[in-house]
This record gives structure tokens, sequence and C-alpha cells, in this order.
């Protein structure tokens, strides 16, 4: 992830009459030849394997960690006791406490950190987002939100941290996945007042890369059936996270039908908005949207965005809201919404393990 960050910001010129002017000068990463990676980075001066020699520098405002799930605490702490802004990744700790604990701290020190989550930037969720918004859906009837892989279908391929409770937390694909599936939701204000989860562990181990074989004791597949308040009206809504969907890359979607209005937009169709209305017959019409995103760019309308254009939106709402000039637009996601969407995994866990439907506490 470190590289695709790098690679936006060395495109930053695409952005048109953005205010701020971000420039990669550091680098840090134990693992030297991922390290060296970044030498051909115009700019970068300093390549530190060690994070706190980073931290150190006078010339460091904003530092972006994205290291497996069980070092996110110990240096996002690190990051904000050095008096620098954070770009977290998810799911921001291990897990709730954790998650609570760097919230905390932040608020403390008054430091500005968000958390990573690009594909709410794509021109076709923002529209589903204010289709959300417009109160023109009628009566609610249900609202799905899904982020599917299909990577971990081939059994021979080899186990790595995220396959592993103590590296990737107990919450398993929901640590991986979830930010991506609950950032639109909780920015919406939908509340989740119970959950069903069905959760699935598909392959238990998995080679090891190294000859042997190792233990896979995560997750890998996530339903969770929930009841919600949505736009003030009781109704169903599902949240998928999986590892094994086939056939399916890296597929976000966000569908909302109400009785008059209904959006769906997924990212296997990257410039499509499909809207749903009704006369004396029912249509699902097509709209083909182009490259209108939040932050207007060189790149024509008639063009399709794609992972690297959304990643650098979202840096784009980061270093524009950090500025005070987001204007109205689409934040990254907050620390108060990834401590949150750890509250719904941790009834999802309690559901699985207890086999029932767990009530969340009011103000999740
Ligand atoms: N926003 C997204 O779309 C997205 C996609 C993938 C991963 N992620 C998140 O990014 C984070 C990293 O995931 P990844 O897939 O890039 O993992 P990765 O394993 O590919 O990369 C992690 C890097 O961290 C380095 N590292 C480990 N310990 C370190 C330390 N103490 N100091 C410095 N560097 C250290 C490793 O050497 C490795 O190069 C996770 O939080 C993950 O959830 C986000």
């Amino acid at each position: 992830m470190g590289r695709e960050v790098a690679s936006a910001f060395g495109r930053w010129f695409a952005l048109l009459d953005f205010p701020v002017r971000p420039q990669l000068v550091a680098v840090c990463d134990v693992n030297a030849p991922a390290l060296d990676w970044f030498r051909q980075v115009p700019g970068v001066a300093h390549f530190d394997p060690d994070h706190r020699a980073l931290l150190a520098r006078a010339d460091v405002d904003v530092v972006y960690v994205a290291v497996p799930h069980h070092l996110h605490e110990s240096i996002y702490f690190d990051v904000l006791r050095a008096g620098k802004d954070l770009f977290a990744e998810k799911p921001f700790g291990l897990d709730l406490a954790a998650a609570r604990r760097v919230r905390d701290e932040a608020e403390r020190l008054g430091r500005f950190v968000r958390v990573s989550s690009e594909f709410p930037f794509f021109p076709g969720a923002q529209r589903a987002i204010a289709v959300a918004k417009s109160g023109t859906l009628g009566r609610i009837l249900e609202a799905r939100c899904s982020f599917l892989h299909s990577s971990d279908l081939d059994p021979t391929k080899p186990a790595n941290w995220k396959r592993q409770n103590a590296t990737c937390g107990e919450g398993g694909v929901m640590n991986d996945l979830g930010l991506h599936v609950a950032h639109v939701p909780l920015r919406l204000g939908w509340r989740v007042r119970s959950l069903h989860a069905q959760l699935q562990k598909i392959y238990p181990t998995r080679p090891d890369g190294k000859g042997g074989v190792a233990v896979c004791d995560t997750w890998d597949n996530a339903t969770l059936h929930c009841t919600a308040d949505i736009a003030g009206q009781s109704a169903p809504l599902t949240l998928e996270m999986k590892r094994l969907a086939p056939g399916e890359t890296n597929t976000w979607s966000f569908e909302l039908l109400g009785t008059e209005r209904g959006v769906r937009f997924s990212t296997k169709e990257p410039k499509t908005l499909w809207q749903f209305r009704r006369d004396k017959e029912q249509w699902w019409e097509k709209t083909d949207l182009g490259f209108t995103t939040p932050f207007k760019t060189i790149t024509g309308g008639i063009f399709e965005p794609g992972f690297p254009d959304v990643l650098q939106q979202m840096w784009a709402a980061f270093l524009a809201e950090r500025a005070g000039r987001l204007d109205g637009r689409f934040g990254c996601a907050t620390p108060d919404e990834a401590v949150r969407h750890h509250e719904l995994w941790t009834a999802a866990l309690e559901s699985q393990r207890t086999q029932s439907v767990v009530t969340l506490p009011p103000g999740s």
C-alpha cells in the first residue's frame, strides 16, 4: 500500500487547483528489498528501517502507516507522540479496545487522524451516497454493502499474516475488509440495532511458503444480517466481507432500495450508476458517469476511473480536510468511525460464538 501512495503523490499534478502539494520525503520498512523499491521514487531522501528515525525528522508532517494489524497500535502511538498527523490503515488496531485507545490518544494530543477507505471516492459511490441522503426513496426496504475477494479460493496459496489471529486480529476478514463495507453506512448515520453473523473458516491450513503447513485461524468469510435504522426507518442491512467469493477480484458494492427509488453501484462497472424509479412502469436506469470525481483532475469526463484514481482522491480528501478545505465534500473515515466498525465486528464474533442475535448498545 505504501507503493500505491507513492504512485498517487507522483502524479499529484493531475489534480486541478488543489490547495496542498504533498511531497514524499522519507520511507520506512524493516524489509530491505521493500525499502529499496522506493529508491526509484523522485524526491525521497531518507530510507530508514526503524520508524523512530523517520519520526524524529523535522521535515515530516504527516505519516502514513501500512503495517500488519498487530503493529497498528504501537506505531500509531509513536506517530502521535512524535507530534505528527496520521493517515492510518484499517482496521485501526487489532480490536475494539486498541482502536479506542488510539482514538483517545489522538484526541488528547489534538492530532489530525483519518483512516484509509478509498472506494467511496468512486464517482458512482458518491452519487449513490447523494441518493441515500436525498430523502426520496419512500419506505426503506433494504440495504446491502459488500467487499468481495476470490484470491483465497486457491488452497495452495501460502498463508501470510492476514490469515492468523495473532497478526490480523480475531475479526479476521472483518478486520481486513470491514472498513470498506462499514464506512458509508456509518457516515450516512445508519445505526445497527442488532445483528446475526455467519462467519466461515474455509481452509484451516495453508502452505507456509517454506515447505511446511501453517494454521490459518482467521475467519475467511463474514455475512452480517443486521437490523438497522436507515434514514429513520428500521430495515434489514446486509454486510458482506469475503475472501472466498467466486469470480470477485476486489468488488466493492452498495445497494439501497426503497419503494419509490433505489440505487446500486459496484466497482465491477466502475463508471456506471444504476437507479430505480417507478411511474406506471418500473425502471432500472443506467447512467455512465465517467470521471466525475470529487476533486477535479486533468482527466476528461468521458474516461472511467480506477483504483489508483480513487486512492489519490482519498488522499486529496485527507489533505484538503487537514487544511480546512474539504468544502462540504465526503471525508475520509474518522477514528470514531473506525471504533464503531470494530463494535460491529465484536458483536459479530459474539453472535457467532453464541449462535444468536446480538443487540448493540445504544450509540453504536
Ligand atoms: N486501503 C486498502 O485498500 C488496503 C489494501 C491492502 C491492505 N491495506 C492495509 O494496509 C496495511 C498493510 O497491508 P499490506 O497488504 O500493505 O501488507 P504487506 O504485508 O504487503 O506490507 C506490510 C509492510 O510492512 C512492513 N513492516 C512490517 N513491520 C514493520 C515495522 N515494524 N516497521 C516498518 N515496516 C514494517 C513489511 O515489511 C511490509 O513491507 C494493513 O493495515 C492492511 O489492512 C489496505
